[in-house]
């Protein structure tokens, strides 16, 4: 069978916007009450709600009517009414009910689209599939995030920059050693380090070769159902009970300038431990960790508009080179595989 030849705008298209056919974090469950929202991810416009049980539904933030918004209208449980005209849609994409005219031939018709939705670790996930992959995968965490070992507090910001480039600050260990040089916990070991790649099941771990638990010395990304990176920051004594701790982290595009970060910081405590932790990270690490997260933000806000494409790449960025090779590649096979399904159909 030939291959079918894709254009390469294509590719660095699906790159861009974000990978399909994974699971992503969108909100916090903080941030989702009994009023819809309308988000925007992988540059998609999403109504997100609760129902009566707190069971979050997720559908396209269009009304089939005339393209309202259904995120601005009301919350009646299982669906939505729009502002409108009152068209009501619900959690599986039918319309409910079209109450300003008997007997509607859009009425039980499934006109809007609708996104599998998880509610975990503090945070809500859809799964963005394309016509290929409908069905969702298992969602996996790393077992920092996964066992009930560790302890988990989840901190999420928004930042103007494509999603890549997070992506890359966080496959990136060196600038620990020089942007957080007057941190808390990223002050110590060396400036100058040898880094290797080495592969793994899930994907690959970038780390520097003769160093571990200083500094920030190595990262992990992994691929299973969502794309996470895992990394470890070594902390001192009067951090609190545990050892280092742990960042999951995943990234979602919003659009193609703006992305969510999703850490949650990991530490392996139990019992009265837990609680100590939970304590001084409410009132001491927090804050010291919002400082540091807030360092990353202002200079990937502040790249070069073009920045990208006019780089200067060392030993130290093989880490975010072998990843975007990788995601590149995923991009293809996604793209070669919807095309082959539509060619069939
Ligand atoms: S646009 Fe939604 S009911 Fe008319
Ligand atoms: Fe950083």
């Amino acid at each position: 069978m030939t291959k079918t030849k894709l254009a390469p705008e294509l590719v660095e298209n699906r790159f861009k916007t974000g990978l399909l056919n994974l699971w992503y974090p969108v909100l916090p469950s903080w941030a989702l009450h009994d009023q819809p929202l309308g988000i925007t991810r992988l540059s998609q416009n999403i109504a997100i709600w609760r129902d009566q049980d707190g069971t979050v539904h997720a559908i396209e933030d269009r009304c089939p009517h005339r393209g309202a918004r259904l995120s601005l209208g009301w919350n009646l449980g299982d669906r939505l009414a729009c502002w409108y005209h009152g068209v009501e849609v619900d959690g599986t994409g039918k319309v409910a009910a079209v109450p300003a005219i008997e007997n509607c031939s859009m009425e039980g018709k499934h006109t809007t689209k609708t996104y599998p939705v998880k509610e975990v670790k503090d945070a809500i996930f859809l799964y963005f599939g394309d016509e290929t992959k409908k069905d969702p995968p298992e969602l996996e965490f790393p077992e920092q995030l996964a066992s009930a070992e560790f302890g988990h507090r989840l901190c999420t910001a928004t930042w103007k920059c494509n999603y890549r480039y997070a992506v890359d600050n966080v496959m990136d260990p060196m600038h620990g050693a020089y942007l957080h040089a007057e941190s808390h916990s990223m002050a110590f070991g060396d400036k100058t380090a040898k880094m290797r790649v080495r592969n793994t099941n899930t994907g690959l771990v970038f780390e520097k070769v003769g160093q571990r638990d200083i500094n920030f010395d190595w990262v992990e990304i992994g691929f299973s159902g969502g794309m996470w990176m895992l990394l470890s920051i070594p902390y001192r004594k009067n951090a609190g009970p545990g050892g280092s701790f742990y960042i999951v982290g995943y990234v979602t595009p919003l659009d193609e300038e703006h992305c969510q970060v999703f850490f949650w910081r990991c530490r392996k405590v139990e019992d009265w431990q837990r609680d100590v932790w939970k304590f001084m990270y409410r009132t001491r690490l927090e804050g010291l960790h919002w400082h540091v997260l807030e360092q990353d933000r202002v200079v990937l806000e502040d790249l070069a508009p073009d920045a990208r494409d006019f780089e200067g790449l060392n030993a130290h960025d093989v880490g975010l080179t072998r990843v975007r090779r990788l995601m590149t590649q995923m991009a293809e096979q996604q793209l070669s595989e919807l095309a082959a399904h539509q060619a069939a159909a």
